[in-house]
């Protein structure tokens, strides 16, 4: 293989749900960039048009907690890559959380995952080829007052995302999970409305900051393409060192 093609994606379709926002938005753009035909689908139809439009894809309307919508979509579209990203979080104390809450955040984190990675899954296992990227969190490994059910459901992705991985590796698909720090998009606003509270996630990371959408787009690309064609199974953290460091205290010298 030249070097100079490693990540690159042509000829491939790539197909992003969630690509009407913040990182999936960018994992679009990104991996249009790269060569492949990108198929932009949201809930949001106008946001995915946007997207289609700014990446020359297209653009499909579908709402994940509709498994059957799902699978059509797959039947319809053929991808090579499927990158997944919908998923919401509430922000409550579990004294205060209720089941209605909790049954709301699983169903998108969790069911539809499982959901998209079973319909895509079974193509991609019958073509002999395939990635699947799913955006977990570092919530998945590290967590905070407030963060139960998020957390449970990331964590709960990733071991989803590894079974698949087992499942799927022998028929030549690779299934593989990025674990973004703190990004600042639509989903992370509450947290910016709070000046206290975003200033303290900056200074949480390594590199002292909040990351910006477009820096999980590297990881998309690489883990998409033969660059990572070796790569299965495994939590890619792009968290500015969040999970390295403990930080809650800087020792004197
Ligand atoms: N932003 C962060 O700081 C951060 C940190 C860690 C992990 N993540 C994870 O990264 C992923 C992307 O997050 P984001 O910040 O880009 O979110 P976002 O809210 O900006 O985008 C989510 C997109 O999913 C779409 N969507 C929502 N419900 C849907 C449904 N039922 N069917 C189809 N589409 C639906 C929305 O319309 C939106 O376009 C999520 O899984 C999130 O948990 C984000």
């Amino acid at each position: 293989m030249g070097y100079d093609a490693l990540f690159r994606l042509d000829g491939r379709r790539a197909v992003v749900i969630g690509a009407g926002s913040g990182i999936g938005r960018e994992a679009a753009l990104a991996m249009a960039a790269h060569g492949a035909s990108v198929v932009c689908a949201d809930l949001d139809l106008a946001s995915a048009k946007k997207t289609a439009a700014g990446c020359g894809g297209t653009a499909r309307l579908l709402d994940v907690l509709d498994a059957e919508a799902v699978r059509e979509v797959a039947d319809e579209e053929p991808a090579d890559v499927l990158v997944f990203t919908a998923a919401t979080n509430v922000r409550k104390r579990l004294l205060d959380y209720s089941g209605e809450e909790f049954d709301r955040v699983v169903r998108l984190n969790l069911r539809a995952s499982f959901d998209m990675v079973r319909a895509f899954g079974a193509g991609m296992v019958a073509r002999g080829r395939g990635s699947i990227i799913g955006f977990a969190s570092i919530r998945a490994s590290v967590t905070e007052p407030g963060q139960s059910v998020y957390s449970a459901t990331k964590a709960g992705l990733v071991q989803l995302l590894r079974t698949a991985a087992a499942e799927f590796g022998p028929h030549g698909v690779r299934v593989n999970a990025i674990a973004p720090g703190v990004v600042e998009t639509p989903l992370t606003q509450q947290i910016k409305d709070h000046p206290d509270w975003y200033a303290a996630y900056a200074t949480k990371s390594a590199l002292g900051r909040w990351a910006a959408a477009e820096e999980m787009a590297g990881a998309v690309v690489y883990l998409a393409s033969d660059a990572a064609s070796f790569v299965t199974g495994s939590v890619l953290y792009v968290d500015g060192g969040w999970t390295a460091v403990d930080g809650r205290f800087d020792p004197p010298n």
